[in-house]
């Protein structure tokens, strides 16, 4: 049943520690629903004469084709600026981007870098902004994410969620406070040195006193690992990144390699989830490189686990298309 009573018209959606559980569990309930619908044929447009623009300063694949998806089902258009061809950031202010931006469309995506940018097109724009990843939290991948696990588990309080890699990456940062928002049993392993900044682990801990979820950081991956109900891993690298940091990267995270060994350490029951892309095999340019630098066939998961059964990405890939959409309906929708 979706809450009546939480209306989130208006608003941006920049980070999840901006909600509360209730609205939280508001745009989940709304994804299943527009999901469905989708499925069955019955999607009611809620976005009909809507303008969207949709900034990338950064590449990609699902999000991108995410929004666009979601708005045309919903009857809006939508407007593409991409990593070249615009001003923003080099001949105009993200300011008067904003104000630009704000008296032309009706909603505004943005994916790029500080999330300071995105949090000042919210400011100045006048109308709804969301987060499409920047380089401190990618939190319309965490309601793709927590579609996902529900579908499979039928619940999302208590799942023993495991993600192991790099602690400080967007990521990471964006899956603590959804999992302390949501009553997760989250754990977070990685390496010392890449653990998450004390602010955010601090805040996580007060967040999950108010949920009653559990929350661990450790560098022991049989300990974290074992019983988990859900696997996630991310690049090792993000986007935005200087190439200079791989082979410290490599060094610190190949024992935190999901592989056949980390799976079984898991519930048999267990999951694979990853956002995607993946370094799993070495069939990309990126791959190859690593593979002649590094000697490494696969980074964060090996091919075995990536294309087994437990792995469920795809799945996963495409729940960003209604959770997405959730977003754009519930802040902008009629
Ligand atoms: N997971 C994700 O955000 O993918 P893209 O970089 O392809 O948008
Ligand atoms: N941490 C990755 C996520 C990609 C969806 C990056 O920022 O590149």
């Amino acid at each position: 049943m979706i809450n009546e009573n939480i209306d989130l018209k208006g608003r941006n959606f920049l980070k999840l520690q901006d909600f509360s559980s209730e609205e939280i569990r508001y745009l989940l309930d709304l994804s299943h629903y527009l999901k469905k619908a989708k499925y069955e044929k019955t999607e009611v447009r809620h976005l009909e004469k809507k303008n969207i623009a949709l900034i990338f300063e950064k590449a990609s694949t699902r999000t991108r084709c995410a929004f666009e998806i979601g708005a045309a089902d919903q009857g809006a258009n939508t407007t593409y600026l991409g990593p070249t061809g615009s001003h923003l950031g080099k001949k105009e202010t993200v300011r008067d981007t904003a104000r630009v931006l704000g008296a032309m469309y009706d909603g505004i995506e943005y994916r790029g870098f500080g999330q300071k940018i995105v949090e000042e097109l919210g400011k100045y724009s006048g109308v709804p902004v969301w987060n499409g990843l920047t380089d401190e939290f990618h939190p319309t991948q965490i309601l793709a994410d927590f579609l996902t696990v529900e579908e499979q588990f039928g619940k999302l309080s208590g799942i023993k969620f495991v993600f192991i890699g790099d602690g400080r990456g967007n990521m990471a940062n964006s899956l603590l406070i959804g999992a302390a928002k949501m009553g997760l049993d989250f754990r977070l392993i990685c390496p010392n040195e890449l653990r998450p900044k004390n602010t955010l682990i601090k805040l996580t801990e007060k967040l999950a006193k108010q949920s009653g979820a559990k929350i661990q950081i450790t560098d022991n991956v049989n300990k974290g690992a074992k019983g988990a109900e859900v696997i996630y891993t991310d690049v090792w690298v993000s986007m935005g990144e200087d190439e200079s940091v791989w082979q410290s990267r490599v060094d610190l995270l190949k024992p935190f390699q999901v592989n056949t060994k980390v799976m079984k350490l898991a519930s048999k029951k267990a999951i694979f989830m990853h956002c995607l892309p993946a370094f799993h095999n070495c069939e990309t340019i990126v791959g190859k490189k690593i593979k002649e630098t590094f000697k490494l066939n696969s980074m964060e998961v090996t091919e075995e686990v990536f294309e087994s059964s437990q792995s469920i990405v795809f799945e996963q890939a495409e729940n960003r298309v209604h959770t997405i959409k959730a977003v754009m309906v519930a802040t902008l929708g009629d």
